[in-house]
């Protein structure tokens, strides 16, 4: 499977609607070019891991390191670091460098066109004034280069620090998968595809996961406890992350859901695939061992579908207790697929109206949701309404319009984005969401906790996925300060989401 290829078809206009005839040839009269800035032809942008794949070249602009995110022969666009104090005015001219290692592979400058706070650090898009960029000839470069590094260094890097112990940890992994993998392609070839034969295969498969499971939750916890010394040594991190990629990395992505969160098809962590995978909960994969990795990233991703259960729980509380005709007015930042609006929206008869908001910067997150959502919408006869905003919840703050078109919140949340924030910007969203609640309304977070029984390994480490792991305390902290008549965390049913409850005097 591809990252692409279970897209839903993109809304035409901002109500999201689809069309069935998107394959149908259309007439002149009926084409149509972009819309809003989209009318205006830029050069075609690349996507930097498309072009480079693993060895990323490394970017300073204005003399300050960046991670280069896509370019153009005309232009580039670049992230800072999510902790970084960087402020140049659009407009300003800066000077450009791209390189790997000692090798120049450009040198100029350019313009600031746009500077974007996001929770993975400002996003800089840049013009460049002396250019334009031979990209062809970039990547030769950088490809000879690459080879020359892999040779020199990659094969003759030390693994001094990486933790013994963690290896042995990563050769059982290793063992227990490629048994698991021999023992499930040898089956699977012995059988066909009769409907006979596919049961056969699937009672083998969930033997082997019953007996799997246990073992790899044990591997996984033992490589969190060795993980989380080196986690303040930027060195040993980055070595024990290229270990683990080099090493387990390959063994997990014939899993649909690892290889999503590894290979990130949309540009960013966590999209709304990944999650509709765990809500999904179904077996994916080629062959039967690619099902039973999947499986074994389920495992992982179990506290996704567990935290949106509790969110069910909260919406159907709050809907349940209210002022009958009162509608109660629910807000999702980073809504992603919103699972727990489309479950609770699944109710035979709404005990009272109630009026959804859900926000997300991806638009084919909101496009597919709003599909999933609108059948119940029209079934409950206008007791219930979904508005579908796409922005960024940065784009919201700075222009100071968060929510201010919309009646105050009685329940306001954001589950899994949070975690994304460094713990000064959570707290100035977390203070912003509050000045939208009604009195009485409720903010509603939920982050991956701290604790050693947690998702840290296989997400940092297997799928590069960094997130902020937080402790009761930290979640505490986003709230400190506002005034509140309760706050409280409550762990999720396995233990490794913290939810934040605080409510508005
Ligand atoms: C890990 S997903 C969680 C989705 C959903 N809350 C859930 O639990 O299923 C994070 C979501 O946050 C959205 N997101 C990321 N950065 C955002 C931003 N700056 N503003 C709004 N949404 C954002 C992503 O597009 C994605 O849908």
């Amino acid at each position: 499977m591809t990252g692409r290829d279970n897209r839903p078809p993109v809304g035409g206009d901002n109500k999201m609607t689809t069309t069935s005839s998107a394959s149908a040839v259309r007439a002149y009269e009926h084409l149509s070019g972009g819309e809003g800035r989209r009318i205006y032809y830029r050069a075609e942008r690349y996507k930097v891991r498309d072009l480079f794949r693993k060895i990323l070249p490394e970017i300073e602009v204005d003399k300050a390191p960046f991670t280069l995110h896509d370019l153009s022969m005309s232009g580039i666009a670049v992230f800072g670091d999510r902790d970084m104090e960087w402020n140049a005015d659009v407009g300003t001219c800066v000077p450009v460098d791209l390189k790997l290692g000692d090798t120049s592979l450009f040198s100029g400058s350019g313009k600031v066109c746009r500077v974007e706070p996001t929770p993975f650090g400002p996003k800089v898009g840049i013009q460049l004034t002396t250019g334009p960029l031979d990209i062809a000839q970039i990547v030769t470069r950088h490809n000879e280069i690459s080879l020359q590094r892999e040779l020199d260094v990659g094969l003759t890097e030390t693994l001094d620090l990486v933790d013994p112990e963690y290896r042995v940890v990563c050769a059982d992994v290793i063992h227990l998968l490629r048994q698991c993998r021999v023992t499930l392609t040898k089956f699977e070839g012995t059988n066909g595809s009769s409907g006979d034969d596919r049961e056969r295969i699937a009672e083998a498969l969930a033997q082997c996961e019953e007996r799997v499971i246990p073992r790899w939750r044990d591997l996984w916890h033992r490589a969190n406890e060795l993980v989380a010394p080196i986690m303040e040594d930027p060195e040993a991190l980055a070595a024990t992350k290229r270990f683990t990629e080099a090493v387990l990395t390959p063994e997990f992505v014939s899993g649909p859901i690892w290889w999503r969160s590894y290979e990130k098809p949309l540009g960013y962590p966590g999209d709304f695939g990944v999650m509709n995978y765990v809500y999904g909960w179904r077996h994916e994969g080629k062959s039967a061992y690619g099902k039973l990795v999947h499986r074994l990233g389920l495992e992982v991703a179990e506290c996704i579908a567990t935290r949106m259960v509790m969110m069910q729980h909260t919406i159907a509380d709050l809907v349940s207790n209210g002022p009958a005709e009162e509608p109660a007015r629910i807000t999702n930042l980073g809504c992603g697929p919103a699972q727990e609006a489309v479950n609770y929206l699944q109710v035979g008869q709404l005990p009272r109206p109630v009026e959804f908001t859900l926000i997300d910067q991806d638009r084919d997150a909101l496009s597919s949701t709003y599909e999933n959502l609108y059948p119940d919408v029209i079934r409950l006869g206008g007791r219930a309404s979904v508005q579908c905003i796409h922005a960024s919840f940065a784009q919201l703050m700075k222009a100071g319009l968060l929510l201010t078109d919309f009646k105050p919140q009685d329940l306001i949340y954001s589950v899994g984005m949070i975690d994304y924030l460094a713990p000064r910007r959570a707290k100035a969203l977390a203070a912003g969401l509050y000045e939208q609640l009604a009195p009485g309304g409720m903010l509603v977070i939920g982050n991956m906790r701290d604790t050693l029984k947690g998702n840290l390994w296989p997400m940092e480490f297997i799928c590069d996925w960094s997130l902020y792991y937080r402790s009761e305390q930290e979640m505490l902290d986003m709230v400190d300060g506002l005034p509140l008549t309760s706050v409280e965390v409550k762990p999720d049913p396995t233990g490794r989401v913290y939810m934040l409850y605080a409510r508005k005097p």
